[in-house]
């Protein structure tokens, strides 16, 4: 076996994070779901996600009749939403094409929607002990840093270095037994060890041959994508209430917040009262700006201003995509993170009396 390989082995028995609640099971529709869930997203955060969601979807089949809504339900506050989405329909396209049964080679596992290779590497191993290649952003870290990889990890001139260096690496025949070892080992040493800021070196199973190490490039490596000035843009969102509701606009599928329940929003361009009157044929009364605050997504920053308005008398059918929700029941719907903010904040402290002048005075 490569040195590499017995390195990290042996150093995970030790070290290695063992009790995970995704460890310890092969089931692959556990696997997957965690896989996806900790795309972008730290293991602390997963785990009561996770939990949940296994729960009231214990296998495939559970998931595919589930309503979408309910599904982004649980997936609420845990961000990149299409993750949710792709995961639902992949779990529909497994009880069409595949019986129910979860495919079993990493190819046919990346066919799936919202499935990249490394992703489909990591279920093929975890599920099935099939010797592949992992490289995620925290794999990604610790091979740019050990072999001395210089060039953005994003680049594809860099990214088929990785790769070659991944699957140049794996365990060799002798050892392809402990690829669930080795791969958790890479993971867990990037996510603990070699860490994007103060990487801890000393505790380092890989620290001799490290290039970075011996180089003094830690603070170069991996090296940093060339930022664009990041994007500003700006929204209104309005909190209408009334008899001590709030409209929910149901959003679009795709895009932004595709398919979650939202405030309405406008530009800031606009005229707040008109605005409700002609578009929404809501007539309103006493507008009051509650602190705007920022929401960032990976590639903008949404400056939100919040608006709230008194209904005086309004035309919005109950039917989708509009509904008026207590803000208690809101807050169970598939609603995005800063709206939950701006609820919880608003409507559940502990002395909130729903009306107007309560919040005006808060916030006066
Ligand atoms: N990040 C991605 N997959 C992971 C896993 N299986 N365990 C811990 N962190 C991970």
């Amino acid at each position: 076996m490569t040195t590499f390989a017995t390195q990290i082995i042996q150093w995970h028995h030790k070290n290695g994070r063992h009790h995970l609640p995704w460890q310890g099971t092969r089931d692959p529709y556990a696997i997957w779901l965690s896989e996806i869930m900790l795309q972008q997203t730290q293991v602390n955060t997963v785990i009561p996600y996770y939990d949940r969601f296994m729960q009231s979807f214990p296998s495939i089949k559970h998931l595919a009749q589930a309503p979408l809504d309910a599904v982004l339900a649980l997936w609420s506050g845990l961000g990149y939403y299409s993750r949710a989405r792709h995961l639902h329909q992949a779990a529909c396209l497994i009880m069409q094409n595949y019986q129910g049964n979860f495919p079993q080679t990493r190819t046919l596992i990346q066919q799936l929607p919202g499935i990249g290779r490394s992703t489909a590497a990591a279920i093929a191993v975890f599920a099935y002990g099939k010797c592949e290649a992992i490289l995620d952003g925290n794999v990604k870290r610790v091979f740019t840093r050990y072999f001395g990889i210089a060039g953005y990890p994003g680049e594809s001139k860099t990214q088929t270095k990785l790769w070659n260096k991944a699957e140049a690496h794996l365990p060799d025949d002798h050892q392809k037994h402990h690829i669930a070892t080795y791969t958790q080992a890479l993971m867990d040493l990037g996510a603990t060890i070699c860490t994007q800021r103060k990487p801890i070196c000393s505790a380092c199973p890989l620290q001799k041959n490290c290039v970075a190490f011996n180089d003094n490039l830690i603070e170069q490596l991996p090296t940093p994508k060339i930022r664009k000035p990041l994007l500003k843009k700006e929204t209104i969102f309005l909190i209408l209430l009334q008899h001590q509701k709030i409209l929910l606009e149901k959003r679009p599928a795709t895009g932004i917040w595709g398919g979650l329940w939202s405030l309405p929003e406008l530009a800031t361009n606009n005229n707040v009262i008109t605005y409700c009157q002609q578009h929404l044929g809501i007539s309103v009364t006493d507008p009051r700006s509650l602190p705007s605050f920022d929401h960032q997504f990976t590639h903008f920053k949404l400056r939100i201003h919040p608006q709230f308005l008194q209904v005086v008398s309004h035309s919005v059918s109950e039917s989708s995509p509009f509904a008026w929700l207590k803000p208690n029941d809101a807050l169970k719907y598939a609603i995005p993170t800063p709206v939950k903010k701006l609820l919880e904040q608003h409507f559940l402290t502990e002395n909130t009396v729903l009306n107007h002048q309560v919040i005006g005075q808060n916030n006066a």
